[in-house]
This record gives structure tokens, sequence and C-alpha cells, in this order.
């Protein structure tokens, strides 16, 4: 059994705490966020998340959260890091939260403690950013003084197929010992195989590359998706049709935007790390661009519609279903749905906006409620509510148009009914 504490608890960092104790470790989470310390402490859980709810009822406070470094890193054995590394308004790489956690653990972490960062960071940052700090404290994580890891999280809130528990991981570690020591730790927690890497630098370029991989390939299709809409094509009749070769082909879907934490976020660190060690990445950047494009381009597919109409989008009342970055889940970080609002806002449009996730953004009570005020629908989010609901809604509310952002609906059954309907490269 290990005294491990866990570095930030959110949507990473609260699983794994859960995950620890479950192993029968001592776990205490430290968090700067009093109300979420408070909950947890309560057994109630900060993120409206089933598992998550269901995990700290059953754990009865064996999770002892806190905002005071000094009650739990000194007698910690592990600490791991899971503080959030968003980018700033122009898109560079933000990492006060990592470096401020790093500062407060490096003035209470004893000797020989295992220190892993989970909190994705470009290819560098642990030898160049982490490693400094714990040196100003006298800790030369080059000597084992602390054993320094990356361990990147490969966690996807709300996939009950692939869960904190079953996910392979990767780790690489500053000293081979530092590697050998967090595999060990994770091996004890995780019913996964533990994948050992070169060193720090090929674990944080790991996480890095699987998140940029998704990005270009989102960018791809929503390009596909963008032409074969001119074409008259249906692009997910082509995507059904290309997934059935068995090799070399990995049905991606284009949609109104990508949002989250991660794949709008992590390019940006390697597009910045890269530019300074004198390496541009044009199709990197590129991808970024023509993700970064879909919230126009969804508004426009309306503003396209509604002229068919002989209207404007000048006071029409526009309703838009989702405002989480994707299904199931109450995480709104970088979501398409607040810039598709805002562009609608300026075109002049009347707005409401409901998601069941996240009521506290949301200026309508329910779904009914939403149609009752609308002529024209976007549907930002492919909650099951709005993916289930029933069609026969949309003409008792007398709905004009449904722009499908994440080709989620039955358009066939809409267009039946009179209704113009407009998805990401369908139509
Ligand atoms: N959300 C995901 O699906 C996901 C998946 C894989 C990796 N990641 C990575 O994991 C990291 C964490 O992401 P998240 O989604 O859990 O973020 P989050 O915002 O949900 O949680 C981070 C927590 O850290 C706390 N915090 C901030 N500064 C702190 C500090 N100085 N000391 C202690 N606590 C502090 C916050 O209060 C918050 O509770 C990020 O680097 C992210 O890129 C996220």
């Amino acid at each position: 059994m290990n005294t491990v504490t866990v570095v930030g608890l959110g949507y990473v960092g609260l699983p794994l705490a859960c995950l620890c104790a479950e192993k029968g470790n001592k776990v205490y989470g430290l968090d700067t966020d009093k109300n979420k310390v408070d909950l947890i402490n309560r057994n109630q859980s900060p993120i409206s998340d089933d598992y998550l709810t269901s995990k700290l009822k059953s754990l009865k406070n064996r999770i002892r959260a806190t905002t005071n470094a000094v009650e739990c890193i000194p007698s910690s054995d592990v600490v791991v890091v899971c503080v959030p590394t968003p980018i700033d308004k122009n898109n560079l790489p933000d990492l006060t939260a990592l470096m401020e956690s790093i500062s407060t653990i490096s003035k209470f972490i004893k000797q020989g403690t295992l220190l892993v960062v989970e909190s994705t960071v470009y290819p560098g940052t642990i030898e160049e950013v982490v490693a400094p700090i714990l040196k100003k404290q006298g800790f030369d994580a080059y000597k084992n003084d602390v054993f320094v890891a990356h361990c990147p999280e490969r966690i996807d809130p709300g996939n009950k197929r692939w869960t904190i528990d079953n996910l392979t991981r990767v780790v690489g570690g500053i000293t081979k010992e530092a590697t050998d020591k967090a595999a060990e730790f994770y091996r004890g927690i995780v019913n996964a195989n533990v994948i050992e890497l070169s060193g720090v630098k090929a674990a944080e370029a790991t996480k890095i590359m699987e998140n940029t991989f998704r990005d270009v390939n989102i960018a791809f299709v929503n390009e596909m998706a963008k032409s074969f809409d001119r074409a008259g094509i249906d692009i997910i009749e082509v995507i059904k049709g290309a997934s059935t070769k068995p090799f070399a082909f990995m049905p991606h879907y284009p949609g109104a935007g990508v949002g989250g934490h991660c794949i709008p976020v992590d390019p940006y660190y390697l597009i910045e790390k890269a530019k300074q060690i004198g390496f541009n990445h044009k199709f990197l950047s590129l991808a970024r661009e023509i993700n970064n494009s879909m919230p126009h381009y969804t508004v426009e597919l309306l503003e396209d519609c509604i002229h068919k109409l002989k209207k404007t989008i000048k006071n029409a009342k526009v309703g838009v279903l989702g405002l989480a970055y994707k299904a199931n889940v109450d995480d709104t970080r970088e979501s398409p749905a607040f810039e598709i609002i805002s562009i609608l806002k300026t075109k002049g449009a009347d707005v409401v906006a409901f998601d069941p996730y996240v009521k506290n953004l949301s200026n309508i009570k329910d779904l009914d409620g939403l149609l009752q005020k609308s002529d024209y629908i976007i549907l930002v989010t492919e909650h099951d509510e709005f993916k289930n609901m029933d069609l026969n809604m949309l003409k008792k509310h007398k709905v004009l148009v449904v722009i499908d952002g994440r080709n989620c609906l039955d358009k066939e059954k809409i267009k039946s009914m009179g209704i113009l309907y407009h998805g990401i490269g369908r139509s």
C-alpha cells in the first residue's frame, strides 16, 4: 500500500484518486478549489458523472481531499499531478497551474518520492520546467532525489468501454529508475498493460501525437464534408462505405466544431514548442484552422436555409441544442456551442440554448420549451436526449429548419415533414 496524493481533482484526477483508493492505497486529493474539496469530503462528485457519483458514494471517505499541501505531500510516497494545461488567448501554452502546483509540492515533498505528471504537456516540459522548480528546493531529479516521470492520461470521460482501469498506459521517467518506479505504481492500480518508454520526452510526445492525430483526421473529414456537400454527396454514406475496407482506414466524423480540454488545445502545445526549436508545423496549423472554421460554417448553413425561405437571420428565433463539447457529459471547455451562439447574436438572431447536463448555462428549462420558442434549430451536442427525441415535436412546434451539427438525426424523417434539414456534409 502506498500513500498517494493526487493533485488536481478534475476529470482526470478524481477518477484516478478513486482508482487508487479502490486498489487499497491511502489517498489524499489536493486541490485549490475549496468547493470541490468540500463536496468530495461529503462523498459527492463535483462533476456530473454517474461513474464518479457511484464511486465516491461506495468509497465513503476513503479519499481525503484538502487545499493544504502540508496535510498530504510530506507523508506521500507517490504524488500525481493532474492540473489543467490550457492555452491562453493567443493559443500559447499556459503552464501556470502546473508550475504553481510543482512549486507547492517541491516545498513539502520528501526525498525518494515518486512524482508523476499526468497533465498533457509539450515534449521537454518535465525537464525544462518541472525539474528546475524541484532543483530550487534542492531536489535533483537526475540523481533520483525525487523520481520524476510522465504518464499521460488517456481517459475519455463518458466512455464506458475504455475506462481509467483498462486503458494501456505509457510511462517515461527522467531516469531509468523513475520509469521503473512509475511503471510499478501503475501496474498496481490498472488492469492493463503499462509500457515503459525510453524516457520522459517520448512519453510527453506520445500524448501530444495521439491528440494531434485526432485533430488532423477530424480536420480532414471536415474538409471532405464541405467539399462533398457542394457535390451533393452524403459524407456519412461515404464514411460508411470507406469503413468497409478492413485496413488503412479509420472513420472520423465531421461536426460543428472540435471542443474539450484536449483535442483543440494540445496541437498548439506542439506547434509552439516546435516553433521555438525551428520547426514549422504547417499541417497541424492548417488542421486547427479548418476545425476552428466549423462554428462559422455551421451558422452559414443555417443562413443559407433561412435565405431559401426568403427570411433573414436578423431577429430569427434560433434554438441551440447542447452546450457541452461532447455527448452526455457536462464539460463545456472550448465547446463550439459558445462560438456558434456568439456568431448568431452578432448577426442579430434571438437565441435560446438548452443542455440537460449544463442547466446553469441554459437560458431555457427544457427541450420542449426550446422547440416552442424556436423557428430554427442548431444541434451542437449529440446528447442522447437530443438524438432520441421524438421528431414529431419539431412539426408540432412548427420548426422550419434543422441544422444537424452532429449528423445524428433522421434526415429523411425530418425532410418528410416539410422541414429543411442540413447536416455537416449531408442534406
Ligand atoms: N479531460 C480530459 O478528458 C483529459 C484527458 C486526458 C488528459 N487530460 C489532461 O489532464 C489535465 C487535467 O485535465 P482535467 O480535464 O482533469 O482538468 P480539470 O480542470 O477538470 O481539473 C483540474 C483540477 O486542478 C485544480 N487545480 C488547478 N490549479 C491547481 C493547483 N495549482 N494546485 C492544485 N490543484 C489545482 C482545479 O481546481 C481542478 O479541480 C490536463 O493537462 C488535460 O490536458 C484531460
